[in-house]
């Protein structure tokens, strides 16, 4: 039996070293492995044989199937490879064709808009800081002179934290806005302070064209002796030509807002029309792009800065707005519908 087993061994091995094709090694492991094998019939009628030779045979008959196994691995890979050699010999492979690139990520076009203003004011001397999402109506409200009841509160629809005091208060929110770090800054240090602060701002908004609920908003702010509007006015003239063009001009119109006075809405001249009137401008040749004006003296008063003494301007813009007149995108909410064809071209 022995004997036999070791024949076909060296006629299997000798056969398989022959194969060059990868549909002969089918065939041969049909005919060596396969259930009507020679080896299999072997195996199969180990339980007939005396115990002492089922002990021998069937190690040796095992030891076999292992390594023809293992010797048709080995072949198989082999013949793959020379496969593939014999496909760049016959010119059907091009190993010179460049590869796939990986799709390659890239920042959201609100981040790069973000990044690019706080640049600009990074090289006129601020510094950024952040603050909270989740804000004390204190800070949002009251210390920017909105207090409960006030109809300027209107002018942010507000989305309040599901959270009571013991006497039955919900002081908490989502920030209407990022004026309420002008507070949280001024209350930790004393001035000069020439601060932005980029941030996202919540609103209890239903959203259209050009309003969405959650948005990016800057603001910015310099406190310091002898700041006047026109260190305001200098300010944004100079941000509005990095961003907008070297040539524009500016305008203030009076506005209001609880926490600055005098209060401003800040336009510049059409980029796109150079003032003379298109559908961007909506024929008016000017575009609003922010709200400022000069900190109040009960906003400085209340984190103990003298009013007598300091001086100073806030403005807050939003970031998206600013991308929106830029790049001529007509919906802000182009910007979170997560469709790449738009996002692509940023
Ligand atoms: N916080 C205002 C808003 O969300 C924007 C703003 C207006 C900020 C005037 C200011 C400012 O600092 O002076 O609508």
């Amino acid at each position: 039996m022995k004997d036999k087993l070791d024949e076909l061994r060296s006629k299997a091995i000798s056969e398989l070293d022959s194969i060059d094709a990868p549909s002969d090694l089918d065939s041969w492991r049909v005919r060596y492995l396969g259930r009507k094998s020679a080896l299999t019939q072997v195996l199969r009628g180990l339980a007939t044989l005396p115990l002492e030779e089922k002990r021998s045979v069937g190690a040796a008959a095992n030891e076999l199937r292992a390594f023809l196994e293992k010797s048709l691995a080995l072949k198989e890979e082999s013949v793959r490879e020379s496969e593939v050699a014999r496909s760049i010999e016959r010119g059907r492979l091009d190993v010179t064709l460049p590869g796939r690139p990986p799709a390659l990520g890239r920042l959201h076009p609100a981040t790069q808009m973000l990044r690019h203003i706080c640049d600009i004011f990074l090289s006129m001397g601020f510094e950024v800081v952040e603050g909270p999402d989740v804000e004390w109506e204190y800070y949002n409200f009251d210390a920017l002179n909105i207090p409960p009841d006030h109809p300027a509160r209107d002018m942010w629809d507000t989305l309040w934290i599901d959270f009571e005091t013991e006497d039955g208060q919900r002081p908490m929110l989502l920030r209407t806005h990022t004026s309420p770090m002008q507070i949280r800054v001024m209350e930790s240090r004393l001035p000069p302070v020439r601060v932005i602060v980029p941030g996202k701002v919540y609103r209890y908004e239903a959203t259209d064209a050009t309003h969405e609920a959650i948005f990016y908003q800057i603001e910015g702010f310099a406190v310091d002796r002898n700041i006047t509007l026109a260190d305001l006015k200098g300010t944004l003239f100079e941000f509005a030509k990095q961003l907008f063009g070297e040539e524009r001009k500016v305008r203030f119109r009076c506005d209001y807002f609880p926490f600055v006075e005098p209060g401003v809405e800040m336009a510049i001249d059409c980029f796109a029309c150079n003032g003379a009137g298109c559908s961007l401008c909506s024929g008016s040749g000017w575009i609003e792009i922010l709200g400022a004006g000069m900190v109040h003296p009960d906003v400085l008063r209340r984190v103990n800065y003298d009013p007598e003494v300091y001086t100073g301007f806030a403005f807050g813009l939003g970031v998206e707005r600013m991308s929106m007149l830029k790049y001529g995108i007509e919906d802000i909410r182009l910007f979170y519908s997560n469709d790449l064809r738009f996002l692509r071209q940023f």
